[in-house]
């Protein structure tokens, strides 16, 4: 089957993600803002859309209409109305349907659309908009649709298909694990800045360490913890604080994030 080409995207449900992905889309040149049409029913709220060249509305059929390609961005509990107010309009010999509903399965999302309309969920996070994403995709057993959101969202990030039971996990880890690394970051800056630095250079000093960290592994390929030992040395001043951190449950603290947060996603949808 040949790979539909994106040339307009409607995300429905402009809200924090729906903007990222916007942003994101045009920062890395895919699309330009005005085939990127963003929907949500306070239009007020998108004027800062509007004003970088964005398509914008509350008309989620006519948004549908004018794309090939879908992105359903709405809270889970908002979806069965976007589902019914759309599904007359989603053509499937031209319509790619993404969702990046946390918890609502594609059977469901199916069963309230066309039969045989490629559908595919992602899990991405809000550094779509730095292109710096790990956005995990679900596909059905077609595999349909799969080739166009790889074209979205490797251009956003890195991307990775998985089970779609997985897609709660995945939510802990990626969309929700963003937030634990941005915090991670801020304890750190906070650190800086009681031992001396001004808090904007705490920040930057923070920020610019942990990119270093991130690319040691996903650059050179290497395991956390062999990096750590190059840079523990005996009785050193590395040493002495990562063990602090561990006194205090640094490890179990993060782990049992992760363990909570996809325990409260699989309660949603
Ligand atoms: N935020 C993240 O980092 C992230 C990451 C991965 C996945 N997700 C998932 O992505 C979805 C959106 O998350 P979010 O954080 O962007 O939530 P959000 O900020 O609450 O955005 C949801 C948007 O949907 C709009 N909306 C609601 N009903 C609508 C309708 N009938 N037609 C058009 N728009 C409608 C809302 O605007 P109005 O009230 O003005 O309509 C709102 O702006 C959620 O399901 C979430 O689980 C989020």
């Amino acid at each position: 089957m040949r790979m539909r080409k994106v040339k307009r995207i409607a995300i429905i449900g402009g809200g924090n993600l729906g903007h990222a992905l916007a942003r994101g889309w045009v920062k890395a040149g895919l699309l330009k803002a005005k085939n990127v049409h963003v929907t949500r029913r306070h239009p007020d709220r998108l004027a800062t859309l509007k004003g970088e060249g964005f398509s914008v509305g509350t008309d989620n059929q006519k948004a549908v209409l004018d794309a090939d390609c879908i992105i359903l961005a709405v809270q889970p509990g908002q979806l069965e109305d976007v589902l019914s107010e759309i599904a007359s309009v989603v053509d499937v010999d031209s319509h790619t349907i993404i969702s990046v509903i946390t918890g609502v399965t594609m059977d469901r999302i199916a069963s309230r659309l066309p039969d045989g309309v490629a559908l595919v969920r992602a899990m991405p996070n809000t550094a779509v908009e730095t292109m710096t994403s790990m956005t995990c995709l679900a596909v059905d057993t077609h595999r349909s649709g799969v080739e166009v959101a790889e074209s979205l969202f490797d251009v956003v990030g890195i991307t990775l298909v998985i089970d779609e039971e997985m897609m709660t996990p995945a939510t802990a880890l990626c969309a929700c694990g963003i937030a634990f690394f941005l915090r991670t970051i801020r304890a750190a800056a906070q650190g800086g800045t009681e031992i001396g630095f001004h808090a904007d250079e705490a920040l930057l000093l923070a920020a610019q360490t942990a990119r270093g960290a991130a690319d040691l592994i996903l650059q050179n390929g290497a395991h956390p913890e062999s990096e750590i030992d190059r840079v523990t040395t005996p009785r050193g001043c590395t040493i002495a604080g990562l063990n602090e951190l561990e006194h205090r449950g640094f490890s179990s603290a993060m782990i049992r994030g992760i363990l909570t947060s996809a325990a409260r996603a699989q309660e949603l949808g």
